[in-house]
């Protein structure tokens, strides 16, 4: 129920006028604001600028085993950074493996190899004549839907709770079921709800016990570090807890300085257990003989190490706080506790996005019209795989990049958006029903 239940027809006309005219008045205003993908602002991209002079002509570019970076060597990566990056994955610096510019391209790289050559001596993925299946947490990030989409994947969602996915769910559907390959998890600050896994959930997925030997947990820690308040939040190690279980085959992890430094120039790193690593630095020996060492290299003497990872990110905090809380403060003001189910969302602790639920049916209404007044957002269904939205219902909104005084004009248009078709809607279902009603 919310308050527009509570008025009359004319009532609700009367508020439908007002906000019509609120919105044109939007219109005029010529707006051309883009909160649709989880971008940096330059203020961020700022914080990293110094790290381009880092390698100057007085470097030195000699590991301590007298290896030249500026030549080939060190296929695994740089020491510094299988350092770092283990801290961030909470596994061993030997279990890190560290590529190029993209954590999403490994990911599909690694999709890739199993498809056509199967996950350590199984049957590749691809030649399961009736095709393999993926299970997807919902709302999800739209890559991985498209990665899986792009090699004929199947996609089951799975829905997500306030600690995790539904875990009995997932332990049903993997014992059952051999065509279930693989999941997608972003597993702290999840992109879009900023869930953080609760230790259960993590031990839960360590102790899977899947109907088919080669089914891998995509385990993508794109937001490891990205805290939005002081308290961060733990997450498990699912290396430790697997690795208690015996079974450390399951995890493939991933995670990447895109949102540290500078995404698309940033480093990417993926952590396995040794029996996958092999396989997966057997592949990648065919596909390069090295990544960039000496962005690598510039990462190393930038960041330093973990503990200076976190003070640098305290920087970024400092700068998207106060913009999430925009967003926050503006969906609070504008719909109360008995509007909930007009609009409710997530207060995610870390992360890059909020994810809103509308009354079902008025997402893709809402994106259109927050288009024409010159407010991009992320494509409705964009959450759910192939794009296709149940309940055409949630909205991810990227409040990162926008300035505040931007954001709040935003936001505003959004939920002038959000009220305008709810009523649009309760109107229409109230003269469906009259007209039942008189035939
Ligand atoms: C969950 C998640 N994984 C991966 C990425 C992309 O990472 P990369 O730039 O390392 O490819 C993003 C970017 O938004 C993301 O949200």
């Amino acid at each position: 129920m919310s308050s527009y239940d509570f008025m009359t027809k004319d009532e609700l006309q009367k508020q439908l006028n007002v906000l019509k005219k609120r919105y044109q008045n939007f219109k005029l205003k010529n707006l051309k604001l883009d909160m649709s993908r989880g971008t940096l602002s330059k203020e961020q991209l700022d914080l990293s600028m110094p790290m381009l002079n880092i390698l100057s002509n007085d470097s030195n570019f000699t590991s301590d085993s007298g290896i030249d970076y500026r030549n080939y060597g060190f296929s695994d990566g740089i020491w510094t950074l299988r350092y770092m990056f283990a801290q961030i994955l909470n596994v061993k610096p030997f279990d890190v493996f560290v590529g190029g510019n993209s954590s999403l391209s490994m990911m599909f790289d690694v999709i890739s190899l199993y498809m056509t050559h199967g996950a350590c001596g199984k049957r590749p993925w691809s030649s399961y004549e009736r095709g393999i299946k993926f299970l997807c947490p919902v709302p999800g990030y739209d890559r991985h839907f498209k990665i899986l989409s792009h090699f004929g994947i199947e996609q089951i969602p799975i829905p997500m709770k306030k600690d995790g996915p539904d875990m009995n769910i997932i332990e049903e559907a993997v014992k059952s079921d051999e065509l279930i390959k693989g999941i997608f998890c972003v597993p702290k600050y999840s992109n879009p709800q900023g869930i953080v896994y609760s230790d259960e959930t993590v031990k839960r997925f360590s102790n899977l016990s899947p109907k088919s030997s080669d089914f891998r947990i995509f385990w993508d820690n794109a937001y490891a570090v990205h805290d939005l308040t002081g308290s961060c939040k733990f997450l498990l190690s699912l290396m430790n807890e697997c690795l208690q279980n015996s079974t450390e085959d399951l995890p493939i992890m991933f995670c990447s300085t895109s949102k540290i430094t500078f995404p698309g120039s940033g480093v990417a790193a993926l952590a396995a257990s040794q029996k996958n690593l092999l396989e997966i630095k057997r592949f990648y020996s065919f596909k390069t003989i090295g990544f960039d060492k000496l962005n690598q290299l510039r990462h190393a003497k930038f960041l330093k190490d973990y503990e200076n990872i976190l003070e640098h990110m305290k920087k970024h905090r400092k700068i998207l706080r106060p913009k999430f809380q925009v967003v926050i403060n503006c969906l609070s003001k504008e719909f109360s506790e008995q509007n909930k189910d007009i609009a409710s969302w997530s207060e995610p602790k870390g992360g890059y996005f909020v994810s809103v639920d509308l009354y079902p049916g008025l997402a893709k209404q809402v994106i259109k019209m927050c288009k024409k007044a010159g407010v991009k957002l992320t494509d409705a269904g964009a959450t759910f795989p192939n794009g296709i939205d149940p309940n055409d219902s949630n909205i991810r909104l990227a409040p990162t990049c926008l300035p505040a005084n931007e954001l709040a004009l935003a936001m505003h248009l959004f939920c002038i958006c959000i009220k305008l078709t709810a009523i649009e809607k309760k109107i229409k279902t109230l003269e469906d029903s009259c007209e039942h009603i008189s035939n």
